[in-house]
């Protein structure tokens, strides 16, 4: 990185990497089996055209949104992700004061290094009043006792909603973890999830995972389930899509003027995205278009690929984010245009907190905000609710 500027997403995962053992990197920034996924999810978004409209006055141009209630300097949110204190000793905690600072949404992945309450408490104005919203991220677990501790815990301290993630009934196959022996290092605590240091150190963290999450779970016992514990929103993340339908639609769509071929797939993808739907039939309040960073399973599209056909599904009826691959404010712009009304980034914060804790995650908010609104300004949008399909030039697909 040129006289260590860290001018953008890719100068801070460069500058980040280096600073970081080669097992703890290669498990933040690895995806699964082949990297298919979480190759694709970045470089998807380079598909997507701009369309511009000039001599519009932008000088007033507005980045912020609403999420639960709050507004939010921009649209968006730091995704629930485990183990940020092996990027840097003050965890989670830093990465909550950087999002307090930047406005922004943050999401407490059940595999935190620090309990709920400091998470919340980091996030607290000098009044005592918390300055953003926090989600806990939750997996479909075997001990529903434990569950029920995490989701009374969560409320406790003000937790705005569950992000429940149902791409994990096992984990994926990731083979940085097992040609590492990956194991939490040494000192490092999940208090969410009730193991000490000597507990997690015992097992690997493949085994850890597989010893907690139940391959049993489903749609119709679990999600009823937490529906009558909790009065905090529920929203599914890692909802996929019909893969042999959206390649066809693809193809036929290909190099069709956005708008007007997005808009025919569009009400023709209504009928399959199943999960969506799912998530709508069951009563939840929103979904997270999410294939956890390329981490579960391999193959599975970007999700800025799967987001159209989810949009299309929801028509309007639950709310839809997006996560996976973002790494500049056009990629938000290009999220939202699409139909996401807010997005999250996973790996930017963790990189963030590599290369200078609290410092490095509001240097790499401050980066995404000031992408997002000169794209913006520079396509004419003075709110994000002018961002829409209108804003997308042409809908290309690689390949044949
Ligand atoms: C994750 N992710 C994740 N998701 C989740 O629901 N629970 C978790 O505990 C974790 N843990 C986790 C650890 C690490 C190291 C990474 C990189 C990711 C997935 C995360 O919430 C999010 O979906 C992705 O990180 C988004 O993709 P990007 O922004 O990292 O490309």
């Amino acid at each position: 990185v040129s006289g260590d500027r860290i001018l953008c997403i890719p100068d801070l995962q460069k500058a980040a990497s280096q600073k970081l053992p080669t097992s703890a990197r290669e498990f933040y920034n690895s995806g699964s089996t082949d990297q298919i996924t979480i190759n694709e999810n970045s470089t998807a978004f380079s598909k997507y055209r701009l369309r511009p409209r000039v001599l519009v006055d932008v000088s007033k141009a507005d980045t912020s949104t609403a999420l639960f209630g709050r507004r939010l300097e921009f649209p968006l949110g730091v995704s629930p992700a485990g183990m940020h204190a092996m990027a840097h000793p003050d965890g989670e905690k830093a990465t909550s004061r950087a999002c307090a600072k930047a406005g922004v949404a943050m999401g407490i992945s059940s595999y935190a290094n620090y309990p709920i309450a400091d998470i919340r408490s980091a996030c607290l104005s000098s009044s005592g009043i918390p300055q953003i919203d926090h989600v806990i991220q939750l997996y479909t677990m075997k001990d529903r006792a434990m569950q029920l501790r995490i989701i009374r815990e969560a409320e406790a301290r003000g937790c705005k909603a569950i992000f429940l993630t149902a791409d994990s009934p096992v984990l994926g196959v990731r083979y940085n973890e097992w040609r590492n022996d990956f194991r939490t290092p040494e000192g490092l605590e999940f208090p969410i999830i009730e193991r000490d240091t000597e507990m997690i150190r015992k097992v690997t963290h493949d085994d850890t995972f597989t010893a907690f999450n139940d391959d049993t779970h489903n749609w119709a016992r679990d999600i009823p389930w937490l529906k009558s514990v909790t009065g905090m929103e529920i929203w599914i993340k890692g909802s996929h899509y019909f893969p042999g339908l959206h390649r066809f639609l693809q193809k036929l769509f290909c190099y069709a003027p956005r708008r007007e071929g997005l808009a025919t797939a569009i009400s023709a993808c209504i009928l399959t995205a199943e999960d969506t739907l799912m998530a709508i039939e069951t009563g939840c309040h929103g979904i997270i278009v999410s294939n956890h960073g390329g981490r579960q399973l391999d193959g599975v599209p970007a999700t800025i690929d799967a987001l159209p056909e989810c949009v299309a599904a929801a028509a309007g009826r639950i709310r839809i984010h997006v996560d996976g691959g973002i790494r500049s404010g056009t990629d938000i712009f290009k999220a939202l245009a699409l139909g996401a009304e807010c997005c999250w980034v996973g790996r930017p914060a963790i990189w963030g907190l590599a290369y200078d804790g609290q410092a490095g995650v509001e240097i790499m908010l401050e980066t995404l905000r000031i992408e997002f609104k000169r794209c913006m300004q520079l396509t004419g949008c003075n709110s994000v609710k002018d961002i829409t399909l209108a804003c997308l030039g042409v809908y290309r697909v690689d390949g044949p």
